[in-house]
């Protein structure tokens, strides 16, 4: 564990005018940073006068726009061996055009802004002209993020091949896999992977030069990367060392960055890249299907397929589910297409082939019969699913040309919206859809919900059928119902839980991340509950209970990191998992941990089998699957003390079978795995096992692949250490005069909500019902069902989680325990609960 003095303290300061200081204190804290990573001791300002501080405020400005003026480069030029046929195609791209003017404004601007349609070349080019310049001489690299693993890991290669250089010198880093060397001069990677390099140098010396890439996606790393950045950047260029930062993004919605005072005292240039777009004729539909525009896309792809000129469809739907069923009805209806007319009647007959509804608003002109002939004639259309779960050589397809004489189908969710370029594409069906996770504030409920997209994604959509030359988008919706979308979709930020975020940021000694620079700032509800969560695990120190009620509520929004709170931070998975990960070590119980927190943070490692069938052969091949996927959770779950460890028994029997299996897709495919999970899985391992040796070196824990099932004596221990990270999701079975109304007949009463809970038919505990039980999360479908539910005993909950309980007399509570609808645990202290078992893992690393 590092000590506790390891990182510099800021100041806090009260009053008014909190916004200037928080720049004030960042500034120190950024001085305090690079000095400490230059070796020289520094003491802390806390006791300077304010006044001092404004004058220290101006020459650092003033300072600072001294060196933002030097033009600081001289030109250089660095030559790229591109092959001819790569040379033309560049010089197709928009973005070409513009490289004067980038390169101009990058070497007159700290930080600049590029904005340009998807496919105008940004993320393939600009790269390219850093290097070019010579960015990347001088032992530093030019470093690029994607919010997306498949958009690093894809583009890297696409530059690396087109500048003609080895993948050790154009590299990706994601998050469990990279090729960089100390040969890498382009570095691509994701945003959260530059985050964790910032906590470990600031001024992210490697880096002449960093482009984030996507920002108009607002993802929440990618939001809060820039926020930092505004500050590193100008204390490089102070120290001597000049860094760029280059936003790039495919909206012209860049205001957030730019005009943000908090962000960058002068606002950065924006350059427009003039897409050479072609037109796209968006149709729109008469009428909304409100229910089934999955079945809507069908029929449309079809009339496009059997009616239009050559040219790719790409179909945006809003999940794998749908993109999977969609894909099956069209694969077969190209087939019905090769089969004799008769055949094709029959088929329609049995309502499996495309209706002809007449609504004709693909307006060229053709009437049915024509078309029919056509149809006959068609060429066959070869369908490809993508989405961000596929495995990657399934990905990596719908770049590749289609078989010759097939017209190319992509069916996509809204990856295909901006971040990949699929060649080709002259038709887009779009359902106006997008499924997005939804997040309660108070409760922590989550829930996927399909919901209408923006106009701004709408017209992304659009725009990907005018790439190569005029195409047309089809909207299943009509235009009334479009003026009523939301103009653009909202950040990231403000629709997730941030107390990863808050722990990551105080270790990077930002105590105050209430005044931090986000582009949009969290509400301060969700801070407050994150801050307390921390709190609770142990991460940050509890705020002071005195004083004025301003003051506690001040401290509440700036509680100060423990040294536990540091090991956490450094372990690359959500809090509550990082401090089970902190307390493995009792009872040689960390492999399993690492396994079970694996399990955890890489979702979805079952197959999802409850789909619906599309036909009856379907039908009794899932089910045969089913009832297999079934018997295995059984076996895995085990009995005895084993099952008490509930779904993540489950979990961690699946991965230590999978490994003794070899992890082969075979041995996924029959056990109802999902392969890239679980080798997802294991890379996890292996880098969490890196990260709890280097926090704890004495634990020297080795991971085996292949682990053999925990003793009894361990399972007992895992759940307690469960317990410890998962206590704020604890829930008690529902009894008493609850159990009067009907709808809390086997339900969970849990401390923040209302509603009752439910333990999954899939869950290993949904026979036993124990009394007491916590859970992954709560996620809201035909029921609010628990997720990852492992079984706790009632007296472990004053032992290890006092912090949540309520003591009173027997006499207070009738009951001697129960959930109170007031948030906290109410129970009584009697002498039963601590005579009670185990000599307890209580939390040594503290
Ligand atoms: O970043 P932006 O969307 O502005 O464009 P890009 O990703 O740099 O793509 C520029 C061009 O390269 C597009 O026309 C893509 O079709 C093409 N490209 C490709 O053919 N294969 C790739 N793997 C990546 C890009
Ligand atoms: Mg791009």
């Amino acid at each position: 564990v590092k000590n506790e003095d390891s990182g510099p303290k800021i100041s806090s300061v009260s009053g008014a005018n909190r916004k200037r200081k928080w720049e004030e204190d960042d500034d120190d804290e950024e001085e305090q940073k690079a000095e400490e990573s230059s070796d020289v001791d520094t003491s802390s300002d806390e006791d300077e006068d304010e006044q001092e501080d404004e004058v220290k405020k101006e020459k650092k400005i003033s300072d600072q726009e001294k060196v933002q003026k030097k033009p600081s480069e001289p030109a250089i030029f660095i030559p790229v061996d591109r092959s001819p046929e790569v040379q033309e195609a560049r010089l197709k791209l928009p973005v070409l055009a513009e490289e004067q003017v980038i390169m101009e404004a990058v070497r007159e601007n700290p930080s600049i802004v590029i904005c340009g349609e998807t496919g105008s070349g940004k993320t393939t080019q600009v790269p390219q002209f850093l290097y070019e310049a010579g960015y990347a001489s001088g032992g530093r690299m030019i470093g690029i993020t994607e919010p997306r693993r498949v958009a690093a890991v894809s583009m890297s290669h696409r530059v690396a091949k087109e500048m003609n250089l080895p993948t050790q010198v154009v590299s990706y880093q994601i998050r469990y896999e990279g090729n960089v060397t100390s040969d890498t001069k382009i570095k691509f990677m994701t945003d959260g992977v530059l985050l964790k390099e910032i906590q470990k140098d600031f001024l992210l010396q490697k880096y002449s030069a960093i482009i984030i890439d996507e920002a108009h996606e607002r993802s929440v790393y990618t939001d809060i990367l820039i926020g930092l950045l505004s500050r590193i950047v100008p204390l490089r260029n102070k120290k001597g060392m000049p860094m760029k930062l280059l936003i790039m993004s495919a909206t012209l919605r860049v205001e957030d960055f730019t005009e943000n005072q908090r962000l960058f005292r002068t606002p950065p240039p924006v350059i427009k890249v003039d897409a050479r777009q072609f037109p796209v004729t968006i149709h729109f539909n008469k009428r909304t299907p409100l229910e089934d525009y999955t079945g809507e896309a069908f029929h449309k792809t079809c009339k496009i397929h059997r009616m239009l000129p050559p040219g790719g469809i790409l179909v945006f739907l809003t999940g794998q589910a749908e993109v999977h069923s969609l894909c099956r009805r069209l694969r077969k209806f190209c087939i019905q297409l090769k089969m004799r007319k008769p055949n094709r009647r029959r088929l329609l007959e049995a309502g499996i082939g495309d209706e002809e509804d007449g609504d004709s608003d693909l307006d060229l002109g053709d009437d049915p019969a024509d078309a029919e002939e056509k149809a006959d004639a068609s060429i066959p259309l070869y369908v490809l699913p993508l989405y961000s779960l596929l495995a990657p050589e399934q990905q990596a397809k719908v770049f590749r040309p289609p078989p010759p004489g097939t017209r190319l189908c992509v069916i996509a969710t809204n990856v295909a919206e901006t971040s990949l370029t699929i060649p080709g594409i002259k038709y887009v069906v779009d359902c106006g859809r997008v499924k997005k996770r939804f997040y309660d504030k108070v409760t922590g409920v989550s829930s996927f919900k399909v919901t209408w997209t923006s106009q701004a994604s709408a017209n992304q959509r659009a725009g990907r059928a005018g790439r190569t030359e005029p195409g047309h988008c089809y909207r299943l919706y009509s235009s009334a119902v479009f003026g009523d979308f939301a103009l653009f979709s909202e950040a990231e930020i403000t629709r997730r839980p941030v107390e990863d975020l808050v722990l990551q940021m105080k270790d990077l000694n930002i105590e105050k991340v209430v005044n931090f620079p986000f582009p949009t700032p969290p509400s301060t509800e969700v801070l407050v509950a994150a801050e307390q969560l921390l709190v609770s695990l142990g991460a940050l120190e509890e705020p002071p209970c005195t004083g004025r009620l301003k003051d506690m509520q001040r401290a509440k929004l700036s509680c100060p990191i423990t040294p536990l709170g540091r090991a956490m931070a450094s372990f690359p998975v959500a809090p509550r998992y990082a401090k089970m990960l902190a307390l493995g070590k009792q009872q040689d119980c960390l492999p399993y941990v690492i396994a079970v927190v694996a399990a955890m943070t890489v979702r979805e490692i079952f197959e999802d089998l409850d789909r619906p069938a599309r036909s009856e052969d379907e039908s009794s091949k899932l089910n045969q699957r089913r009832a297999r996927l079934t018997q295995m959770r059984r076996l895995w779950a085990g009995q005895g003390a084993s099952l008490l460890l509930g779904d993540l028994m489950i979990m961690l029997g699946a991965v230590g079978a999978c490994e003794f299996a070899g992890c082969t897709p075979r041995f996924c495919e029959n056990s109802g795995l999902r392969y890239k999970a679980m080798v997802e899985i294991r890379k996890l391992r292996g880098q969490l096992t890196n990260a709890v040796n280097a926090v704890c070196p004495e634990v020297g824990v080795f991971v085996d692949p292949k682990m053999t099932p925990p003793t009894e004596h361990q399972v007992v221990c895992l759940r307690q250490i469960v317990l410890a990270g998962l206590g704020d999701h604890l829930a008690r079975r529902a009894q008493g005069e609850d159990l009067v109304d009907p709808k809390w007949k086997n339900a969970y009463k849990t401390p923040l909500m209302d509603e009752p809970v439910f333990i999954h038919p899939n869950s290993a505990l949904f026979k036993t019902l124990p009394e007491f039980v916590v859970y992954q999360e709560v996620m809201e479908t035909s029921k609010m069902y628990m997720r990852g539910v492992s079984a706790v005993e009632a007296e472990w909950v004053p032992q290890f989680l006092p912090q949540y309980c309520h003591f009173g007399s027997p006499l207070e509570s009738p009951s001697p325990w129960f959930c109170s609808s007031t948030g906290t645990i109410r129970c009584h202290r009697s002498s039963t609960f601590f005579r009670v078992g185990w000599q307890l893992p209580a939390v040594e690393m503290e």
